[in-house]
């Protein structure tokens, strides 16, 4: 049975907008799946259905078989969200209280929120700096601290809009290592980037959606030569996100 499972999904919005049309998709347990298309194509309001942040106009979504309209609040302890921006996710005065927010809202015991909170920390490299405000870390930071919010409620299946905006070389690295690890260790893992360079060697699915429609979804070596029809930029060269791999190892 696939982990996500969306059936002719539709999302107009007040003002006459069709942000997505007729979607269709699959993802199976542990998969890598890259999506790509350009600027307001619908790859945000996509995602955001995948965890009830958005209602569909039309059409259904399924977590492990179950329509998450069913039970909102555990399709949103399994689907964890890293938005593009990491400073609309922060909600805590120090960086342990922002990670505790998640497992506290599941009316966790104290003790359990705490060893959460500190066990995700250490996963991101985060650890030390438990005691600092938010606020004060720099963007990659911010987004390693986004990913340890989210790992403390332990989702199986983790969504990525753009992760590597704004962030620097070493940023990107850090944060690509991270979204690597968590593949590893059994996440599912959906990402949203222009960056394909980056992500594509790791990936196992590139779906692509054009003007609110998924027009590819398939091996990433079979979609990314019609990358460039629907205006996404061919990574530089067919191997750079091996380099890339090689390079973190
Ligand atoms: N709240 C809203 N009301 C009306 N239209 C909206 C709303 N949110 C998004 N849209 C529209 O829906 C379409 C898809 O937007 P979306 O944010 O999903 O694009 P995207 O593919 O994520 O683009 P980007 O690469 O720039 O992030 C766009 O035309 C956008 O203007
Ligand atoms: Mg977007």
């Amino acid at each position: 049975m696939p982990v996500v499972e969306v059936q002719n999904l539709s999302h107009i919005f007040a003002d006459g907008t069709a942000a997505i049309e007729n979607i269709n998709l699959q993802i199976e347990s542990k998969e890598f799946v890259v999506i790509a298309g350009p600027n307001g194509s619908g790859k945000t309001v996509f995602i955001r259905h995948l965890n009830g942040l958005l209602s569909p106009t039309k059409g259904k979504v399924f977590i492990d078989g179950e329509p998450i309209t069913k039970d909102i609040v555990n399709a949103r302890r399994k689907v964890g969200m890293i938005f593009q921006d990491s400073d609309s996710q922060i909600v805590g005065q120090t960086v342990e209280e922002d990670v505790s927010f998640g497992p506290e809202n599941l009316n966790l015991p104290p003790e359990e929120v705490s060893r959460l909170a500190k066990e995700s920390l250490q996963a991101v490299g985060l650890a030390e700096y438990a005691t600092r405000n938010p606020h004060d870390l720099s963007g990659g930071q911010k987004k390693k601290l986004a990913i340890a919010g989210i790992l403390a409620m332990k989702p199986k299946i983790i969504i990525f809009d753009e992760p590597f905006a704004g962030l620097d070389y070493p940023g990107v690295v850090q944060v690509l290592q991270q979204i690597i690890l968590l593949h590893e260790s059994g996440h599912t893992i959906i990402l949203v980037t222009h960056e394909l360079e980056k992500v594509l060697a790791h990936a196992n699915r590139l779906v692509i959606i054009y003007q609110g429609k998924l027009a590819e979804n398939g091996r990433p070596g079979d979609v990314i030569g019609d990358c460039e029809k629907y205006g996404i930029r061919m990574p530089l060269r067919a191997n750079e996100g091996v380099e890339t791999l090689t390079w973190l190892k």
